[in-house]
């Protein structure tokens, strides 16, 4: 199984991405050459879900190769993204005896992933962490890039550090046990990189996707086809024909994903506030505006995360093209794509303007000011402010389109 190294330059950091299929157990070689040579003890931050799965393969091969591993298994669930569960992650990190160059492994999603790499920065002013993500959102976005964080009661994501860590290693056979949603919200995040890096990677996706993207078949085709949260579930693996390419393809569609925005972190670790042109980090946020609207006046109950960016990726489309900024080709190849990723959740009796609202708080991230990434083509990615974007012209899209998704 091809596995692929990418290396980030980031401004004081660079580390590489190993992605492949069934390199789960290669975990313990892989740490010690990614972390300095005195480093003695790990502890897995995990969840029970994912700890339940894949901990005792990650724990068995670390000490092999001679670390002294721990667990911290935080509550599942995005509530637990909070400074209760880190204060409690550094207790245990303390408990350990960890020290200034021993590390933290991230176990998971991308709540694991930030939590655990938010724990690692304060611990002692700043420890190792390695990614190890479980889901398809973490493997192409979270674990990439250094942002880490938790949640507080005046908002999502605006507590952190940056902090990369020392490595990421992904292994797709992971997602054999990934919940339908939560695939489908990965599939989202990838749309939404397709649609700002441009025609080849959105083609690609297409292919991967196929006419109709189906779960069951992904399954089968990756670790042994069997659901080991379903044990008693028997899967007639030898019926699939295509297994190695379609893995392969999934192999290379997540690497060419994290490479992406491997490349634009690199050239905007730290997302300047400044920078306005198309490979600013900020681009990163297409589709997020109104997704993060959604979530909001759904109180974060509703939408996966990535189940938002799937609706704001068409709402960014349409709205790109009312301004003129680009042709109805992009709204369709967008709508195409979206289609294939699952089922999106049905938008009901959302309230227009309450979103429109909650688009105001979007501005704690971005200088005062609403800024919108918009598409001057597929791959041509715009910052407008919001001086620039008549707001008729979005009350007018964002009813048309909540009545076609009601
Ligand atoms: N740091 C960043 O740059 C960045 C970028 C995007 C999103 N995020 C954050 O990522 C979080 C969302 O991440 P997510 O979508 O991975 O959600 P998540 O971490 O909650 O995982 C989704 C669910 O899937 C389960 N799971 C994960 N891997 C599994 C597997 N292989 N098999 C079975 N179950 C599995 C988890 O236990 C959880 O119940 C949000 O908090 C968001 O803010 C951060
Ligand atoms: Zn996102």
């Amino acid at each position: 199984m091809p596995n692929v190294k990418i290396r980030i330059s980031g401004r004081d950091s660079a580390y590489k991405i190993k992605i492949g299929s069934g390199i789960l157990s290669d975990v313990g070689p892989w740490a010690a050459a990614a972390l300095k040579r005195d480093c003695g003890r790990i502890v897995i931050v995990s969840n029970p879900t994912v700890f339940q799965l894949y901990g005792e393969t990650v724990d068995r091969s670390l000490t092999a190769a001679g670390f002294t591993v721990s667990r911290f298994l935080m509550k599942d669930g995005e509530i637990h993204k909070s400074f209760k569960t880190a204060e409690a992650a550094l207790s245990a990190f303390s408990e350990a005896g960890m020290t200034r160059t021993d590390a933290v492994v991230a176990l998971g999603g991308g709540v694991v992933g930030d939590l655990a790499g938010f724990a690692a920065a304060m611990f002692l002013r700043g420890i190792a962490f390695l990614q190890v993500p479980t889901s398809l959102l973490a493997m192409i976005d979270s674990s990439v890039g250094g942002k880490t964080g938790v949640n507080t009661a005046f908002g999502k994501n605006l507590v952190g550090a940056f902090h990369q860590p020392a490595g990421v290693l992904i292994d797709v056979e992971t997602l054999a046990t990934l919940p339908r949603r939560e695939l489908t919200a990965g599939l989202c995040e990838m749309v939404k990189h397709a649609a700002i890096s441009g025609r080849p990677l959105l083609e690609r996706t297409n292919n991967f996707l196929g006419p109709e993207f189906d779960i069951s078949n992904l399954r089968y085709q990756i670790g042994d086809g069997v659901n080991p949260l379903k044990s008693k579930e028997k899967v007639k693996f030898s019926k699939i024909k295509d297994q190695s390419s379609k893995v392969k393809n999934l192999v290379d569609l997540i690497s060419e994903n994290v490479a992406f925005k491997a490349k634009i972190v690199a050239g905007d670790e730290r997302e300047s506030s400044k920078r306005m042109d198309g490979r600013s980090r900020k681009v990163l946020n297409f589709g997020h505006t109104l997704a993060h609207a959604l979530e909001k006046v759904t109180e974060y109950k509703y939408f996966k995360h990535g189940e938002a960016v799937g609706y704001g990726v068409l709402f960014a489309a349409e709205l790109s093209k009312s301004l003129a900024l680009c042709d109805e080709n992009v709204v369709k190849s967008l709508n195409d794509v979206v289609q294939r990723v699952g089922i999106l959740p049905v938008l009901g009796n959302i309230d227009g303007n309450e979103v429109l609202e909650a688009f105001k708080f979007d501005k704690k991230h971005i200088s005062g000011s609403l800024q919108m990434i918009l598409l001057k083509a597929i791959g041509k990615p715009v910052i407008l402010t919001e001086k620039d974007i008549p707001r008729a012209t979005v009350q007018k899209v964002l009813k048309k389109l909540l009545q076609k998704w009601a």
